[in-house]
């Protein structure tokens, strides 16, 4: 049994209206009288839960810190952070056959990705919990938030990153905001083993996503979706479609959805369906999705150019699953040419994304060709960072510089 439900009762152990529930055994803890990232009884994933949960009228300001009421605490170490645009992409709603699509750019966050509303809680909670050190395996786009964030808090930071797999703007990031980095001999899934053990030893505050805090800032994501569209559009969206690399972000957004219908503010009818887009070669949630698996299945070796979401062991999978399944959406894996190909449909409409991110607009395209999604949907696709995060691959997506000689005329012959 699942314990996604939320509990009637506050347990004795809370704090200040907050704690921690074990999704698979329901066990309940204090959230910051301990470092804790999953249960002490079964080793379950950890569920931030409030006595009180905010509806529309409880929000004010700007920013991930606009959502306080939904957040452990008031306010963070802020760059600030949220309040990213949601394009129109009127090239792309005809070519993909969608009538209504936004792109919620994510990228024009500080260090040019989602993980930014992340940290901003997440380095709030290390405050609180009294670290020295703060840790995390990442891609690319994590080491390059906790870096800056770890930064502004001053706080120690170290990153562990597979090494030759991470595109060069996120390790240039990371290393400017002085993480120490530590290049790993293996894949991201192999850094996560490891940070998760050196947190498990007390040599280290992990950052990633299997810490519950973050997940909380990830949130934003989906409240500021819903808020923007409904005042854009006088409506929710039908469907998200969104990358999966760890699945945090997936898990994020079913907890968004779930303490909206909670709290009142939004009808079960409305919660938007989460679709999961997963690269060919580096799909064990679309795998799980498809065979109705409880679980996913590891898989030890892959590999996409999007190397954000090159993953085989995503640790949210016990909360993103339920989230895909119960909204009604769906999971769907896509070829590195079909990214690359969105990637350059979206930078011709002004919008530059990394690799990865491009992936949930080509999961559109493709079943859209499926008739999964229909015409009429309203969809928002979530493009998570930044073009500039990855410029190798940038480079190789785009048209090639021309070689002219260095006078007027030279230039003028070439362009006749
Ligand atoms: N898109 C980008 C650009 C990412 O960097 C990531 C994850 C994802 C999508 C997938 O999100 O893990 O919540 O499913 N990047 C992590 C990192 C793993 O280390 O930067 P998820």
């Amino acid at each position: 049994m699942s314990h996604l439900e939320f509990a009637a009762e506050t347990p004795a152990c809370a704090s200040d209206g907050v704690w921690l529930t074990c999704i698979e055994c329901g066990e309940t803890f204090d959230p910051f009288a301990a470092v804790r990232y999953t249960c002490d009884e079964c080793g379950g994933l950890l569920e931030v839960r409030y006595a009180d949960l905010p509806t529309w009228e409880d929000f004010e300001g700007r920013g991930v810190w606009r959502y306080a009421d939904a957040l452990p605490f008031e306010a963070g170490v802020s760059l600030p952070e949220g309040d990213t645009p949601l394009h129109e992409v009127p090239r792309m709603e005809t070519a993909v056959g969608v009538e209504r699509l936004r792109i919620k750019h994510e990228g024009m966050n500080p260090t040019g990705s989602f993980k930014d509303r992340g940290m901003t809680v997440g380095v709030r909670v290390a405050q609180e919990v009294g670290v020295d050190r703060l840790a995390c395996a990442s891609t690319g786009n994590t080491s390059a938030a906790l870096a800056a964030y770890g930064a502004r808090a001053g706080l120690e930071t170290l990153v562990l990153l597979p090494k030759g797999k991470v595109a060069a703007g996120k390790v240039a990031q990371a290393s400017l905001h002085g993480a120490r980095i530590l290049e790993v001999d293996g894949n991201f899934d192999t850094c996560l083993d490891i940070v998760q053990d050196l947190a498990g030893r007390g040599e280290a505050y992990l950052l990633n996503s299997l810490n519950p805090f973050r997940l909380e800032g990830q949130k934003t994501i989906g409240l500021e979706i819903l808020e923007q569209f409904r005042r854009e559009e006088g409506a929710y969206p039908d469907r998200v479609v969104l990358p999966v690399g760890n699945a945090g972000n997936t898990a994020a957004l079913y907890k968004c959805f779930r303490e909206l219908v909670e709290s009142g503010a939004l009808d079960e009818e409305e919660v938007p369906m989460l679709t999961g887009v997963q690269a060919e070669g580096s799909a064990p949630m679309v795998e799980a999705i498809e065979r109705g698996w409880d679980g996913i299945e590891r898989w030890d070796d892959v590999e996409t150019r999007a190397t954000a979401i090159r993953i085989g062991n995503p640790v949210n999978a016990p909360k993103a699953l339920p989230g895909i399944r119960e909204t009604g959406g769906t999971a769907v894996a896509v070829s590195d040419d079909a990214i690359t190909g969105a990637q350059r449909d979206l930078a011709e409409e002004g919008v530059g994304v990394e690799p990865a991110s491009a992936a949930s607009v080509a999961g559109l395209r493709k079943l859209r060709d499926e008739g999964v999604v229909n015409v009429d949907e309203r969809v928002v696709c979530l493009t998570t960072g930044h073009l500039l995060k990855d410029p190798d691959a940038a480079v190789e997506a785009g048209a090639e510089p021309e070689p002219v000689p260095g006078t007027t005329e030279g230039v003028l012959d070439h362009l006749a």
